[in-house]
């Protein structure tokens, strides 16, 4: 099924977090599909990331079906070779010569924040400063909670209001992240710089999890989403009464990018870095995650995807809670990012 400009749910000129920097190493290729489209990625020979469509100009092999030669790509079916600016060197046979200008074309990226992040759309429009600001991803050296993937079989937008609606945490994960004297909180949700941020403040509750389970405490979880999927919580539990102060290792990563318009790329960790003495932190945070989404949200999430049967969101008149209004106001400006594509591309 193809998806046409006015059917995507996702706008092309952003930046998407394409995979870890961990996950691209030296002479290998890695196979992804973003947006739709699907990808080959390398780094060359100075260890710089590249990105170029899966698909050799000749007769449309997969190129992620090659090998790595010394940073340049060599098709698998007839031995083109392809440089990191996408340029063809040809195969080096006497019997094959090649169209000039033949080459493959390759796409904006940028390593930052331990990620690779890349823009698909128009490339006079790439600008690194809307990078999502991940400033507080942890430094390399110490233990840490980051580099967790999943894929799941849901539209991104699922993902997205999943983690911009936090009360699910109270119902959906009753008795691993939360427990019923957590629905007692208030919400305030707010909007600036076009970060929009749910702030859930639940005093006098009790602790699920950490070092201070199952004691009344004041407990908070926020979460600020930065355009397009870039989702960073803080969350934490003090005794009742102390002042809030939010702890370094307290913040946690969600990062969607669109597979397709039903399948997505879950990116998550958390803030951090740790001696070997506490290197118990990182792995609790991470296991727990791992073991919550894999158990808890993802298979509910690709429930509704099921549910939902390929039908638009709007038309399904969905009942809006005060609640999910942080969820609400990001798909619309999600939806105005694309509508505004679509009008300008006419
Ligand atoms: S398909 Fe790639 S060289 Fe022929
Ligand atoms: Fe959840």
């Amino acid at each position: 099924m193809s998806t046409g400009a006015r059917h995507r749910s996702y706008p092309l000129n952003a930046w998407y977090m394409a995979c870890w920097a961990s996950d691209l190493v030296a002479g290998s290729l890695m196979a992804r599909t973003l947006l739709d489209q699907p990808l080959v990625f390398f780094r060359d020979e100075d260890g710089a990331p590249v990105a170029m469509d899966d698909m050799c100009p000749h007769r449309f092999a997969p190129l992620s079906r090659g090998r790595l030669e010394g940073g340049v790509l060599r098709c698998v079916y007839h031995g083109l070779r392809f440089d990191a600016s996408g340029a063809c060197l040809g195969n080096g046979a006497a019997y094959s010569r090649f169209p000039p200008g033949t080459r493959v074309r390759t796409h904006r990226l940028v390593e930052r924040y331990r990620a690779i992040w890349i823009w698909l759309g128009d490339p006079d429009r790439a600008d690194p400063e809307h990078i999502p600001a991940l400033s507080r991803m942890p430094e390399p050296g110490g233990h840490e909670n980051i580099g967790n993937y999943l894929h799941v079989h849901a539209n991104w937008l699922l993902e997205i209001d999943n983690i911009m609606d936090l009360t699910h945490v109270h119902y959906l994960h009753l008795g691993s992240l939360g427990n019923e004297s957590m629905r007692t909180g208030e919400m305030e949700v707010s909007e600036k710089d076009g970060v929009v941020r749910a702030e859930l403040r639940m005093p006098n509750t009790i602790c699920p999890f950490g070092p201070l389970e199952g004691q009344l405490c004041d407990q908070w979880n926020n979460v600020e989403w930065h355009s397009p999927s870039a989702m960073i919580l803080d969350f934490g539990a003090l005794p009742p009464g102390e002042p809030p102060v939010q702890d370094e290792g307290g913040y946690a990563f969600h990062i969607f990018t669109p597979e397709t318009e039903h399948s997505t790329h879950y990116f998550f960790g958390s803030s951090g870095s740790y001696p070997e003495e506490e290197a118990w932190r990182p792995r609790m945070i991470g296991e727990l995650q791992n073991r919550v989404f894999l158990e808890e949200d993802n298979p509910l999430i690709e429930a509704v995807q099921q549910r939902m049967a390929g039908r638009d969101f709007w038309d399904m008149r969905p009942a809006i809670l005060s609640s999910g209004a942080a969820a609400i106001r990001v798909r619309r400006k999600i939806a105005k990012l694309c509508r505004d594509e679509a009008n300008t591309s006419g």
